[in-house]
Formats: C-alpha cells, sequence, structure tokens
C-alpha cells in the first residue's frame, strides 16, 4: 500500500488525512469560539457605540479578533501548512475547500476591519452618520457579516461530507479521535 512517509514520522496510508498539530487545533477552535461569541454580543445598533464602555469592549474584541485570525492565517501559511486533504482527494475538492477557507479569512478581516472604520467614522463625527465613509464602512460591515454564515454552513457541510461520504479522517485531523 502506498504510504505518506514523507508526511513525518508516522506513516498514513495516502487516502487518509494526516492530523492537524496541536497548535492548529487550538487556534482553529478558539477562533471559532471567538466567532460564536461575536454572534451572541453582536450590536443591534451603530448608535450603541454611543456608551463609552461598548465602545471600548468593541475595540478590544476587534483587537483580540485580529491578533488571533492573523497569527492563524501566519501560522497556517508559513508553518504548518493549510490543509490536511488526502493526495488522492479530487481536485474540485481541493479547490472548493480552499476557497471557502480563503473566503472565511476575506469576511472575519472585513468584518474587523470595516468595524474598525465604522468606529473612526463614528469617533470623528457621529452626526455625519450618513456621511459616505461611515454608511459605506457599514454596508461592507453587513455584507460581511452576511457572507460568513454562509460559508460557515458550506465549510461545516465539507467536513460532514468527508466525515460520511469520504471517511477519509479530514473533520477528525482537526477535532481528534471522535466516538463514531
Ligand atoms: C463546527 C464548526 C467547524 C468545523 C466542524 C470545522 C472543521 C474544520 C476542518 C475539519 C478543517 C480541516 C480542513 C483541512 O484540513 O483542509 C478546518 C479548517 C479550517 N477552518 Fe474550520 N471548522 C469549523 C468552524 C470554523 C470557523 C468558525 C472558522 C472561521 C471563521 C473556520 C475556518 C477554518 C479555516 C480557515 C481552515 C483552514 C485551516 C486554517 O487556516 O486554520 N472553521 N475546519
Amino acid at each position: 500500500m502506498k504510504t505518506a512517509e514523507n508526511l513525518g514520522a508516522t506513516a498514513l496510508p495516502l487516502d487518509e488525512a494526516h492530523p492537524h498539530g496541536y497548535v492548529t487545533k487550538t487556534i482553529h477552535w478558539l477562533s471559532c469560539g471567538l466567532i460564536a461569541y461575536g454572534h451572541v454580543n453582536a450590536l443591534g445598533s451603530v448608535w450603541q457605540l454611543l456608551d463609552p464602555t461598548v465602545y471600548r469592549n468593541e475595540i478590544i474584541f476587534g483587537l483580540l479578533l485580529l491578533a488571533v485570525f492573523s497569527f492563524r492565517l501566519f501560522w497556517t501559511q508559513r508553518i504548518a501548512g493549510v490543509t490536511r486533504l488526502p493526495a488522492t482527494s479530487l481536485k474540485w475538492e481541493q479547490t472548493l475547500s480552499r476557497t471557502i477557507q480563503w473566503g472565511l479569512y476575506a469576511s472575519v478581516f472585513g468584518i474587523i476591519l470595516s468595524g474598525f472604520a465604522i468606529a473612526i467614522g463614528f469617533s470623528v463625527s457621529a452626526a455625519a452618520f450618513n456621511g459616505g465613509f461611515l454608511s459605506a464602512s457599514i454596508g461592507l460591515h453587513r455584507f460581511a457579516l452576511g457572507v460568513l454564515p454562509l460559508l460557515l454552513v458550506m465549510h461545516v457541510a465539507g467536513a460532514l461530507w468527508h466525515k460520511f461520504v469520504r471517511r477519509d479522517g479530514v473533520l477528525e485531523s482537526m477535532t481528534g479521535k471522535l466516538p463514531i
């Protein structure tokens, strides 16, 4: 049988995913938790930024998200490797998976940067709420917030596809061994 001996000390069949390292797994699930926290605690209206405590918490959360996702991007691109899709996975699976992963990064960075732009625009002049800069930032923020859940549904569907159809250990590469 062909093995992935070139991937590391543990030889695995080429049609089975090699596990992600514990740093990648930790950042992945930490950022998953941060996204869930951000969703639950999302502001209902931009006017809530008039409260200095809310304003400060939004900035701190945005900076934390930026730090975690920037480190994650650096770590997976430069150190640990992005994907564990087996070498035998189909071309369309690789392309779709990569496109969705880049889309997730783009929408998360889009949310963070447009959020900072809203905070800057709001602190410069809340009265200019309908001004071009602020309304463009709010438009981008809403767009990225709308796209992220769609990409996450596709991302999780992809994980389930690998678990139940391909049965190639891609889901387990990020979760560790599962009971089923
Ligand atoms: C229940 C939720 C989730 C499941 C089951 C899941 C599952 C997975 C799996 C199995 C991989 C490995 C794929 C591979 O090796 O090619 C992965 C990677 C990845 N996931 Fe998730 N994921 C979830 C939530 C999230 C969230 C909330 C985000 C970000 C907003 C995210 C972004 C990514 C990215 C960007 C990668 C590529 C590796 C990296 O850059 O860290 N995932 N996910």
